[in-house]
């Protein structure tokens, strides 16, 4: 079994390198703060003082990183460290561009790099049951399957580099924009006096029902915040995604709209809460709390 390395082990960093050791590969990890380190050596990973000894001790190498700037901070460590074949898979959401020049700076180095960025959130990271979109050759994703199968399990080759993250930008598109139906929803049946909780349940049976309802709904209804994914994340993706329908010319409007309040929502000071806290910022506007009849 080849050797894998994991760099950023945050929400859903840890529980995806904690399904590759379950699955018998061996391990070498990295993280900014120490705490995931150990927690994962106590499970039979080998902890590592930096990027480049990750990459010392790897032949595919994954990062699970907030964005570009800790990507690229991170691959510039593992470069130094880095041996001829290895495979480079950087399953942040970031935009295709990047992914490209990731993946031109890892092959120029004898190597290789797929984007491979997810979507399902903590709870499909710790089940192994991500969705995980791949840009790259061919032949390196087929050659990387195994690895990916121990996080995934529906598992999409999308072509060429930049094509994994094109395609995750595309998902987020609609999660922001669901989202925010989501909010505006549940506004509208607490002013009706509606029992919310019957409300979610009945529109996740018809047409209306969607991930962010059927997950997000219940949390907003009793005003859990902790974070799954974080409001500051899907700022960054909304961002990415808004420059890139510039240089395309695209006009998105529910995503401009959708970005303003997320945007909004992070300085407000809500950036490391989950992103079901855009309920309250739509509140606020309102001028009304949802409540449960
Ligand atoms: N959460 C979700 O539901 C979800 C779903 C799909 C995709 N994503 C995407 O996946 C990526 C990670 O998301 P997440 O929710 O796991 O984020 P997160 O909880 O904020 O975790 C990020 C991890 O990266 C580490 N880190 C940051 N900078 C580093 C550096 N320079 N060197 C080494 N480690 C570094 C952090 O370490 P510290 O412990 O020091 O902070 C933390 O452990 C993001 O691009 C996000 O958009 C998230």
């Amino acid at each position: 079994m080849v050797k894998v390395g994991f760099i950023g082990l945050g929400l859903m960093g840890k529980p995806m390198a904690r399904n590759i050791l379950k699955k018998g590969f061996s391990l070498a990890v990295y993280n900014r703060s120490r705490a995931p380190v150990e927690e994962l050596a106590s499970m039979g990973a080998a902890p590592c003082s930096s990027p480049a000894e990750v990459a010392q001790r790897s032949e595919v190498l994954i990062t699970m990183l907030p964005d570009e700037p800790q990507v690229a901070e991170v691959l510039t460590g593992v470069f130094e460290g880095m041996r001829s074949g290895l495979v480079l898979v950087d399953m942040s959401t970031v935009s295709p561009m990047f992914s490209r020049q990731m993946a031109a700076a890892a092959r120029s180095r004898g190597g290789d790099m797929l984007d491979a960025p997810v979507s399902g959130s903590t709870m499909a990271a710790e089940q192994g049951n991500l969705t995980i979109m791949v840009g790259g050759s061919r032949k390196t994703f087929e050659e990387t399957l195994p690895v990916l199968q121990a996080m995934g399990k529906n598992i999409f080759y999308m072509g060429e580099s930049g094509a994994g993250s094109f395609a995750k930008l595309c998902n987020q598109i609609a999660v922001a924009v669901n989202l925010l139906g989501v909010c505006e929803m549940l506004l509208l049946a607490s002013k009706a006096g509606l029992n919310l909780s019957q409300v979610v349940e009945v529109v996740s049976t018809g047409a209306g029902g969607s991930w962010q309802l059927a997950n997000l709904g219940p949390r907003m209804i009793s005003r859990d915040f902790n974070p799954g994914f974080k409001v500051k994340h899907l700022r960054k993706d909304l961002r990415i995604i808004r420059e890139i329908s510039e240089k395309l010319g695209l006009p998105l409007q529910a995503v401009a709209l959708v970005s303003e309040l997320i945007k909004a929502l992070d300085e407000k000071g809500h950036g490391e809460e989950g992103t079901q806290a855009l309920i309250k910022l739509v509140e606020t506007l309102a001028s009304h709390q949802i409540s449960n009849a």
